[in-house]
């Protein structure tokens, strides 16, 4: 049984964390990977999950990665495998046909149906990430799911595909490459948290995932094993933080630590006789120690949470997203630790999210799952995304862009790989 080493790196608005694991294939056929080394480090040089400073990114990555090699032993990585929320990414399912005139349907049939829904992108100046189908029809009859061998006169695909803008995963690359790291693959964020916080069954009969994280919200959508949906919100737990700074003028380390100790989103769960000490900088420029009754804090976290969750219902309901993978949420990241969130959520979301789906939404808060050896320090929320990648490089031998590459020439994906040489 050969193992092998995988490496993640998740680079978030707060922190960057570079999980090392090992994987090797079970006699069922799994590859859980088993992580041996952990390195995470508060993130510098980003803002809204997009590089902003390069050499102060480059110093976090290069910190995260140091000491997640010295956890594991030492040797130095090369490949990664890293997340992306910048470029605008868009996630949208195409249909296409092409035409088999009656014969026997071949792989080549089936890749140059994949490369043609793949080519309805061609005219964007945006790089696929993910491309996967998500069902086949024949002459028009859906649900197709081996066409191989069949014999038809049109063949169909839904393919999913998910891109985004060239410049900002270039910014990561280059980073990277100054830290003598390879892009190995890359991942659309709120894909890399389902794969870790959904377990098989939500991910097979259908669920949402939401990650909450510092500076973005993500969203992702799960059917019968395949993602069939990712988006990103730019708006996260920093924005709560920002505003208790703001709102009881005290600095964003103390707005912090009053959201963590005491925050809380859910304004009938606090009452007015619980009163809490804080600092605030006054307008003499000293510190001066006053007590707030702590109706006061939840006044100030509940409208930002419920707002985020708000933005997230509209992009379900716009997208029509329950019809198709049902009421069940999952919500990570780091910013779901506020207390009263899996109740908030569920009072937002059980308002009518589809006219054929009343009723109540399934809420439950999600951590990691999927992958093992990760100390209680590292198995929280906030580092599914992390966790998440391990196991997309685990099954990376899946994806259809990597046989269309190989198989489909000249498809899409071989330009895009030589343009990738070309121009990294
Ligand atoms: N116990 C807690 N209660 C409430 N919020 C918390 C808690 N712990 C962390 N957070 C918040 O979680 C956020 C960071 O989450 P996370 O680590 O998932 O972000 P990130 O992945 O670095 O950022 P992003 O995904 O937005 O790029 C911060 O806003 C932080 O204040
Ligand atoms: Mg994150």
């Amino acid at each position: 049984m050969r193992e092998q080493t995988i490496a993640a790196l998740d680079i978030g608005t707060s922190k960057i964390c570079c999980f090392i694991a090992r994987v090797s294939d079970q006699a069922d056929g799994e590859r859980r990977p088993r992580v041996v080394g952990i390195g995470h480090q508060i993130s510098k040089g980003m803002k809204a999950g997009t590089v902003v400073d390069m050499e102060e990114t480059e110093t976090s990555i290069r910190a995260a990665v140091d000491a997640a090699e010295r956890m594991a032993g030492g040797s130095p990585i090369h490949d990664v495998y890293v997340n992306i929320s910048a470029g605008q990414p868009t996630s949208r399912i195409f249909s296409v046909e092409v035409d088999v005139a009656g014969h026997e349907i071949s792989q080549l049939d089936i890749d140059r149906v994949l490369v043609a829904g793949q080519e309805t992108l061609k005219d964007e100046q945006r790089f696929i990430i993910h491309s996967r189908p998500i069902s086949f029809s024949l002459d028009g009859v859906a649900g197709a799911t081996r066409p191989l061998g069949m014999f038809g006169e049109k063949l169909g695909v839904e393919i999913h595909l998910s891109s985004v803008a060239i410049s900002p995963l270039k910014n990561i690359q280059t980073c990277l490459n100054r830290c003598h790291l390879n892009l190995k693959g890359v991942v659309l964020s709120p894909y890399a948290s389902a794969l870790a916080a959904l377990v098989p069954d939500e991910r097979e009969l259908g669920s949402i995932c939401i990650d909450m994280g510092g500076g973005l919200t993500s969203i992702s959508a799960f059917r019968d094993n395949e993602l069939v949906f990712g988006d990103i919100i730019a708006v996260g737990g920093n924005h709560v933080t920002r505003d208790i700074a703001q709102g009881l003028s005290v600095s964003e380390a103390k707005a912090e630590r009053l959201k963590i100790l005491y925050g809380n989103c859910l304004s009938d769960r606090v009452t007015v006789r619980d009163q809490i000490d804080i600092v605030q900088c006054g307008e003499d420029g000293q510190d001066h120690a006053i007590t707030i009754p702590r109706t006061m804090l939840t006044s100030i976290v509940s409208p930002r949470i419920e707002e985020i969750l708000e933005l997230v219902r509209d992009r379900i309901i716009e997208t029509g997203l329950a019809d198709i993978v049902g009421r069940r949420l999952v919500i990570t990241g780091g910013a779901s630790q506020i207390s009263g969130l899996e109740e908030l959520a569920r009072r937002i979301f059980s308002v009518e999210v589809s006219p054929e789906l009343r009723g109540d939404f399934h809420v439950r808060l999600g951590r990691p799952v999927s992958v093992d050896g990760l100390a209680d320090a590292t198995a929280g929320p906030g580092f599914s995304t992390c966790a998440g990648l391990l196991n997309y490089a685990a099954i990376m031998p899946d994806e259809v862009h990597a046989l269309s590459m190989e198989r489909a020439k000249p498809g899409l994906f071989s330009r895009i790989g030589v343009w990738m040489k070309e121009n990294f």
